[in-house]
């Protein structure tokens, strides 16, 4: 059997284009313009990258984009009344604080001052509380990506068992949630997880987010399951630098019923779905229409 690939970057390209037809209509219909805030603090190259990225999507989609790059020395307080003003301005829908921050902040307070309707992310401990209980949510935007594309893929996911590898806060804990929420039998695994091999075998679904090259082989995938790697880890090869992610590609791919590639799987998903969630909360913050397909 050889996988079917699920093509992210395909993927990723309509829902940004879906995302701009809202867009366009909510400025027609209502004379709103999505606006999205992105905050760096200090200059890691590779936020750097992802931010400039993201400010460019933003802008493609018809949204306007506001970008705040400070010092890597910014002070919390700085920092905290950067987010007020954020917090308070009509013409923000979104904000977003680039992760990770440097170390003399503390990311839990930070995180936890954004306005929850306002935070694109789905990282505040309200929007993490309200996931949890199965309520109208922001949610983060790779499990998002992910959910997406495995609903397309299967249709419903009722019924199924599916085991997520890794337990952040980012990936693997909102995955087990949303998983649940559209009725599958979930398991967090992990690293510590006894028999990690046999907890993976019984996976319909698997999705992988460990953060470990090549970690699961494809003797570990259930022949027909559906394989999301989430892992983007670099790794020097053959005096080359590659992308490589948490599964051993071309072992799971022989086996899987569907599998997404690294590069072009989960990744271009993620920042399609940010622009996705500023829409839903522009949609929520002047009581219209969420867009349908968009939102978990
Ligand atoms: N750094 C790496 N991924 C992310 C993300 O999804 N959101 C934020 N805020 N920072 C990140």
């Amino acid at each position: 059997m050889t996988a079917k690939v699920i093509d992210g970057k395909a993927f990723a390209a309509e829902v940004r284009a879906q995302v701009a037809r809202h867009v366009t209509r909510l400025k027609q219909e209502n004379g709103l313009t999505p606006g999205l805030a992105v905050v760096l603090v200090g200059e890691d190259p590779a936020s750097e990258v992802y931010v400039r990225n993201k400010g460019k999507q933003t802008v493609e989609c018809g949204m306007t984009s506001f970008e705040h790059k400070l010092e890597a020395d910014t002070s919390e307080g700085d920092l905290l009344d950067l987010i007020a003003r954020l917090n308070a301005d009509s013409a923000v829908h979104g904000i977003l604080v680039q992760l990770p921050l440097p170390g003399h902040l503390n990311s839990d307070l930070v995180i936890n001052s954004i306005d929850p309707a306002k935070d694109v992310d789905g990282f505040h401990i309200s929007n993490v509380g309200l996931l949890g209980t199965g309520q109208k949510s922001m949610v983060p935007c790779t499990p998002l990506g992910c959910l997406m594309m495995l609903r397309d893929h299967h249709g419903s996911l009722s019924g199924l068992n599916a085991v997520v590898v890794g337990r952040s806060n980012i990936v693997g804990k909102p995955m087990a949630q949303l998983l649940l929420g559209d009725s599958c039998t979930v398991t967090i695994a992990h690293s510590r997880t006894k028999d990690l091999a046999e907890v993976c075998r019984r996976a319909d679904i698997l999705v992988a987010a460990v953060g470990r090259a090549e970690m699961i082989p494809g003797d570990w995938v259930k022949p027909g399951a559906t394989v999301i790697d989430v892992g983007i880890n670099r790794v020097e090869r053959d005096g080359k630098t590659r992308l490589l992610g948490d599964v051993a590609y071309d072992g799971a791919a022989a086996v899987a019923g569907a599998i997404t590639p690294v590069p072009g799987g989960v990744g271009p998903m993620t920042i399609a779905c940010l622009l996705a969630n500023t829409l839903t909360a522009c949609c929520r913050a002047n009581g219209l229409p969420e867009p349908e397909g968009l939102t978990a």
